[in-house]
């Protein structure tokens, strides 16, 4: 699956993955798959294991039953150059399953992204909508985020600088708002809040909604976020998602998605 969308690709294959990124996926895909491994599989693994590791490489997912795929440089640290922002996250893998089977919201929408990482959720919704606008307040993270745009050659997208604490850097209107894995500083949940709020409020008369997945790690965090979204007036519905299934998140993190709309 990994490999037999992407060898012999004219733009993703020049490009190498982490080496301890493959073997994780070898090891993994060799523990889920029922019934013989095939020799190669147990090749390419030797190889991988064979190489000095890399910290940061190429990762390719495939979406919506293999029809599309897309590849991002991430970085294999949790935090690098002070930002969570250049791996991507367990609520966004989530967040790009559930896209995938609800693609009816972002057709012919302008969607913006918040917090956007290396881009895989934009990117994907690319494939859905009419325009896409990938946002981040910070710079190494708009760049890998760009990078992603253009070797997947996304044309429907952009990137844009924009920080929760200064609202008012992307002006576009936009109809629909994502945002994957935001919820983890208390002391910046007023401003995520306010952005979000901000960009549902623009006066265009369109119905504007926000979907926002988080991974619950710490309880009061989270519960700290609804307050927030109650405190500043916007209507909040929970989505089912348990029953999202895919090979790219484990399954082991409690995920919530919430829908956002301003209270008329
Ligand atoms: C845990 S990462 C999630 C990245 C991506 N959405 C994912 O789920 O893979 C959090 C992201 O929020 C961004 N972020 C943090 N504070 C921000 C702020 N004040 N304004 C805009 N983005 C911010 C970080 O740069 C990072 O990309």
């Amino acid at each position: 699956m990994l490999y037999d969308k992407t060898i012999g690709h004219p733009t993703i294959s020049k490009y190498p993955m982490a080496s301890s990124y493959v073997q994780k996926f070898i090891k993994s895909w060799i523990n889920q798959v029922e019934g013989e491994v095939l020799e190669e599989v147990y090749d390419s693994l030797s190889v991988a294991l064979s190489q000095p590791s890399s910290q940061i490489g190429y990762k390719i997912y495939t979406f919506d039953g293999g029809a599309h795929y897309l590849a991002t440089r991430e970085t294999v640290a949790m935090c690098s150059k002070g930002t969570t922002g250049l791996q991507t996250w367990q609520a966004c893998l989530a967040m790009c399953q559930w896209a995938t089977e609800n693609c009816h919201i972002f057709q012919n929408k302008k969607v913006l992204e918040l917090g956007c990482g290396v881009g895989l959720l934009g990117g994907v919704i690319s494939h859905m909508c009419d325009q896409v606008t990938l946002t981040d307040h910070h710079q190494s993270v708009l760049r890998a985020a760009q990078h992603t745009l253009d070797i997947n050659n996304i044309n429907n997208g952009n990137v844009s600088p924009l920080d929760w604490t200064r609202i008012g850097d992307v002006e576009d209107e936009v109809d629909v708002v994502v945002a994957a894995d935001v919820v983890f500083d208390r002391t910046i949940l007023p401003h995520l809040v306010k952005t979000i709020k901000n960009k549902l409020g623009s006066p265009t008369g369109r119905d504007k909604v926000a979907y926002v997945c988080s991974t619950i790690r710490n309880k009061d965090t989270y519960n700290t976020f609804i307050e927030e979204i109650n405190d500043q007036g916007l209507a909040i519905d929970n989505l089912d998602v348990s029953g999202l299934k895919s090979v790219y998140f484990s399954g082991t993190d409690v995920i919530r998605l919430i829908k956002l709309r301003l209270t008329i």
